[in-house]
């Protein structure tokens, strides 16, 4: 129930942030790990120090929003470690904006690899284990496509949109041994986040979080891991908040 030992698992945005912690927490557990990211330099740092630790893993640079990209991938991560038992679909960008700020070319790259990318990645993951009788997938949603918060128009919608499409394919799979799930992090302390939250945005978070603080890249790593666990197989479709009870916080009072 607790042990990946033999398992493989292409983690997307694996790079940096999220990623990195649930690429270490996996190969901690005994999985095989395929890195996938844009970001060349730092993927195949990742998969040099997993592989050092002793388990399998490797780097295929991908841009997820390219379905080439996305196939060549799949086909090298099945190619070396023959089938892929989990994945773990986190490379996303982010960005503040207000609606009547937002262009149309914001607009287009944040559906782009957020929104699209999920698709053409969960699909061509989806495929293999769908054949293979068996497969633990977890996206990223947000607490942002969870909630209304001001300068989400372009990130929340495609958070929105992969809460949605998560909970369909759990449908369409759940009678082939795949379950789909998705993570709706709050505010975690990332390169993305320092880039999207300025202090203004950081203290109006702070104020709505009950545990007063941001989380940690590991913390989702834990609840990422649990759902690619064969012991989570009677869970699928849902969006998992991992957000220091921020999605469900209403009225707080500190004293
Ligand atoms: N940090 C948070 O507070 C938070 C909250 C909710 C959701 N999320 C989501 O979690 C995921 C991981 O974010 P993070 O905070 O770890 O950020 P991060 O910037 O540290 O990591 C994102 C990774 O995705 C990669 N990436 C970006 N565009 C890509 C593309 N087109 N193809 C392949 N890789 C690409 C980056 O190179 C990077 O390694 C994102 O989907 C983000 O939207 C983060």
């Amino acid at each position: 129930m607790f042990s990946l030992e033999g398992h493989t698992a292409v983690v997307t945005g694996g790079a940096s942030g999220i990623g990195r912690a649930t690429a270490r927490m996996l190969s901690g557990v005994g999985a095989n790990v395929v890195v996938a990211d844009i970001d060349e330099e730092a993927g195949v740092r990742v998969a040099e120090e997993l592989r050092a630790s002793g388990t399998g893993a490797r780097f295929v640079r991908t841009d997820v929003s390219e379905a080439s990209d996305v196939d060549v991938m799949v086909e090298s991560a099945t190619g070396q470690f023959g089938s892929i038992e989990i994945l773990m679909h986190f490379a996303g960008v982010g960005m503040e904006r207000h609606a009547l700020d937002t262009s149309r070319e914001e607009w287009d790259r944040i559906i782009a690899v957020n929104l699209t990318g999920s698709f053409l990645v969960m699909q061509a993951a989806g495929a293999v284990m769908v054949e293979a009788g068996y497969g633990r997938i977890v996206s990223m949603a947000s607490a942002a496509g969870e909630r209304g918060g001001t300068g989400r128009t372009a990130y929340g919608a495609s958070k929105g949109g992969v809460a949605a499409m998560t909970r369909v394919m759990a449908m369409e799979w759940a009678r082939h041994g795949v379950t789909v799930n998705t993570l709706a992090p709050g505010a975690i302390d990332t390169a993305l986040v320092k880039k999207m939250h300025d202090a203004e945005t950081r203290r109006a978070y702070l104020q709505s979080i009950p545990m007063d603080r941001y989380g940690v890249p590991d913390e989702v790593a834990a609840a990422a891991v649990y759902l690619a666990l064969p012991g989570s197989s009677y869970i699928t479709g849902v969006t998992f908040p991992v957000d220091g009870g921020f999605i469900s916080s209403g009225v707080i009072k500190r004293d």
